[in-house]
């Protein structure tokens, strides 16, 4: 994809800041359509006692890990128009060319629960200060994002330090990012950012994509996580965003390279 829709000022901001915001990327009726999935599938994983939440943090909210494979129309958010170029600007720079492959390695839903304390400030990438993003996130918000939903706090050009925030530490150069229902927040994941108190029981939905360079692990393994009937309906794009175009070799006797091209993609999982 050519860069045709971001101005090199975005590209500027971005590079500087860390972070970019892009305000009614989608429509009221889509936002309703994608918040009435998101609690129909949230509803559905709770009746069937499914493990929506493990725990592991120790907060109990909602959150839908893997949305590819509960709604087919959640994936169509994965290659908007608007965002991806962006993306695809700060994830290919600083590789060969500025043009090497990219996936998704993480794909949620999640709406916080009232009155949890304010996320610690950290990074996302696992790694500081890096010179080019490791990973971006696009945070789509469906619902308003302000201080009573505990909007995401973020320190602007953090992205730069080569360290991580201190623990419990407020600092003075944070800012909380308030935007509208339809709004998508763009970050660098070496950003320090955390998310806010929600001070009122409103909902909040957001989803969370994460985009990584081809060689970094995704958190679920989405060509393993996918079913063929959803695998059938993608694009070559989005089969490549899902990490079917760089799925390591079991070994030598298979093929000596991690990358494949397009017309070697699997055409059926099965
Ligand atoms: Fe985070």
């Amino acid at each position: 994809m050519d860069n045709f829709c971001i101005t090199d000022d975005q590209k500027i901001f971005f590079d500087d800041q860390g972070y970019l915001l892009f305000e009614d990327v989608i429509s009221n009726e889509e936002i309703i359509l994608l918040k009435k999935k998101l609690n129909n599938t949230y509803d559905k994983l709770k009746i069937n006692n499914k493990n929506i939440y493990s725990g592991e943090l120790g907060v109990n909210e909602k959150l839908i890990l893997n949305l590819h494979n509960k709604d087919k129309s959640f994936i169509k958010l994965l290659t908007n128009e608007t965002i991806l170029p962006m993306i695809e600007y700060g994830i290919q720079k600083g590789s060969y060319k500025n043009k090497e492959k990219y996936i998704v390695s993480q794909f949620t839903g999640r709406d916080p629960n009232v009155n949890v304390p304010e996320q610690q400030l950290h990074v996302d990438s696992r790694f500081p200060g890096a010179p080019f993003p490791l990973s971006i996130i696009a945070l789509w918000m469906l619902d308003d994002f302000n201080k009573n939903t505990g909007a995401t706090r973020l320190v602007p050009g953090s992205h730069l330090f080569p360290e991580y925030p201190k623990d419990g530490h407020k600092y003075k150069e944070e800012i909380q990012i308030n935007a509208k229902a339809g709004s998508v927040l763009i970050y660098n994941a070496g950003l320090w950012h955390g998310g806010g108190k929600k001070l009122k029981d409103l909902s909040r939905w957001g989803i969370i994509i994460t985009y990584s360079r081809w060689f970094l692990k995704q958190a679920f393994d989405m060509t393993k996580n996918t079913s063929d009937e959803i695998y059938q309906t993608l694009t070559e794009k989005e089969k490549e965003l899902f990490g079917f175009s760089s799925v390591p070799p079991h070994d030598e006797n298979v093929r000596a390279k991690t990358i494949i091209s397009p017309e070697n993609l699997p055409k059926s999982l099965k």
